[in-house]
């Protein structure tokens, strides 16, 4: 008697969006005390995304998504389940992941927000894949998608030049042919947990003019103990998942980690013993942008040609926690299929619902307002979605706002 073969969860789709305000070194140089020459060689950073006011994390998630889904070459409504990874969601409640649903033209799908910080989308991709190999779902939609420049204290120089918005997407897919997801590896070390954190706004100190005036509705984070966490940890995590696969690093060719500092990818790849273009790196070009980073990055280097069909890569991330997660894949998609995803599905025919009896407010930070205002920028109303809603204020350079309540230092 012949045996069933196992599921597996197969990658079928990736797709990428990145808004297209660039904010360079050189335009941080004139926010804070810092420079071009201490932010590349400490970070690799050159440049980041900046969301623009019409731009949240669910419209950045829903353009990724559909491109996904368009590579996996299946309709929105095949969707099973939507997990989507964020740390900067558009609302407390509802989720996220509700309101992409709704946007990619989804109705039969359960959708729900994943928070493990930067770890978010390696830790949803796990759990795709056990749904999958489970006989849950066929078709699993995986996001990772942020919008951080809007929680940055653009007064705090070893924060706010870290990071950026985008969002990435993957479908899983179900099937009985060799290859796909192979070994998982999570962590969360919980002693970690106010290394990087957002003091307030949750239940513990709910959002108040008080806590406004301490600025602690911005992201902080001890650099030093969390670079030294991400480096004891990365390597360690990424071959737990290559060995579970039964395999050794030299058998992957491609390592795509978080993207946080360029330091960190090399301490991965000394720690491998590998040389560094086994490791994809994008974060000269974006930052860190959290849950977003390893989906952005496994899109770009899909497109660029540096994955082929029976490679095995290693997608691994570290994040706040502390957490970590790794999964190999031997990747069985062809990779021309993100491209033409990329070119056919374009961002300003993606919509997000928002709610007809509020108006929006200005979400962008004071400090880039002027970015936002450059001459060729584009600045799309803040929501031309709802009818009736009143035209936004204009975009005004930062020295004629009105003031806001100055972050605590
Ligand atoms: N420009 C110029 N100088 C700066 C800047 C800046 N932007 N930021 C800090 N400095 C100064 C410091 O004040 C310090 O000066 P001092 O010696 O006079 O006190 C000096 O530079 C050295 O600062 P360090 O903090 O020691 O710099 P370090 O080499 O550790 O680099 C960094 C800082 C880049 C933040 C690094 O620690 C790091 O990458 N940590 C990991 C961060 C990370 O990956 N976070 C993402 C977590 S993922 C998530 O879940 C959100």
């Amino acid at each position: 008697m012949s045996e069933t073969p196992p599921i597996r969860a197969h990658v079928t789709g990736w797709g990428r969006y990145v808004p297209s305000h660039v904010l360079t070194n050189t335009d941080l140089e004139k926010m804070v005390d810092t420079n071009d020459e201490w932010i590349v060689s400490r970070t690799g950073i050159r440049e980041r995304r900046v969301a623009a006011a019409n731009e949240t994390t669910a419209s950045m998630a829903a353009v990724a998504s559909l491109r996904a889904i368009r590579a996996a070459g299946i309709s929105p409504d095949e969707i099973d389940l939507i997990l989507l990874a964020t740390l900067t969601p558009d609302y407390w409640m509802p989720s996220t992941a509700a309101l992409v649903k709704e946007a990619i033209g989804n109705t039969r799908a359960a959708a729900m927000d994943v928070a493990a910080a930067c770890s978010g989308f390696v830790y949803g991709f796990a759990t795709a894949q056990a749904w999958i190999t489970s006989g849950l779902a066929k078709h699993v939609l995986v996001i990772g998608a942020e919008l951080l420049t809007r929680f940055l204290d653009y007064t705090d120089r070893s924060t706010c030049i870290l990071f950026g918005d985008g969002a990435g997407a993957a479908v899983l897919s179900a099937s009985t042919e060799p290859g796909g997801a192979m070994g998982i590896e999570l962590t969360t070390e919980p002693q970690g947990a106010y290394m990087i954190w957002l003091p307030a706004g949750g239940a513990k100190s709910p959002p108040s003019s008080e806590t406004i005036a301490r600025g602690e509705h911005y992201i902080r984070m001890e650099g030093k103990e969390t670079y030294r966490f991400a480096t004891r940890t990365l390597a360690s995590t990424a071959l737990e998942s290559v060995r579970k696969s039964g395999l050794e690093p030299d058998d992957i060719s491609l390592f795509i980690p978080h993207q946080a500092n360029i330091r960190i990818i090399d301490a991965v790849a000394k720690g491998l013993n590998l040389p560094m273009d086994r490791m994809f790196t994008n974060v000269d070009r974006y930052g860190n942008t959290s849950a977003a980073s390893v989906p952005i990055a496994m899109a770009e280097a899909v497109n660029e040609g540096r994955v082929k069909v029976g490679d095995r890569i290693t997608i691994v991330a570290f994040g706040a926690g502390f957490t970590s997660g790794a999964v190999t894949i031997q990747w069985t998609a062809d990779p021309a299929r993100g491209a033409d995803a990329d070119t056919a599905i374009r961002a300003e025919d993606v919509h997000v619902r928002l709610p007809v009896d509020w108006d929006s407010v200005d979400p962008i930070p004071q400090a880039l307002a002027e970015l936002m205002a450059r001459p060729g920028a584009v600045n799309p109303p803040l929501d031309d979605v709802v009818p009736g809603e009143p035209e936004p204020a204009p975009f005004l350079p930062a020295a004629d706002r009105p003031a806001l309540t100055p972050a605590a230092s």
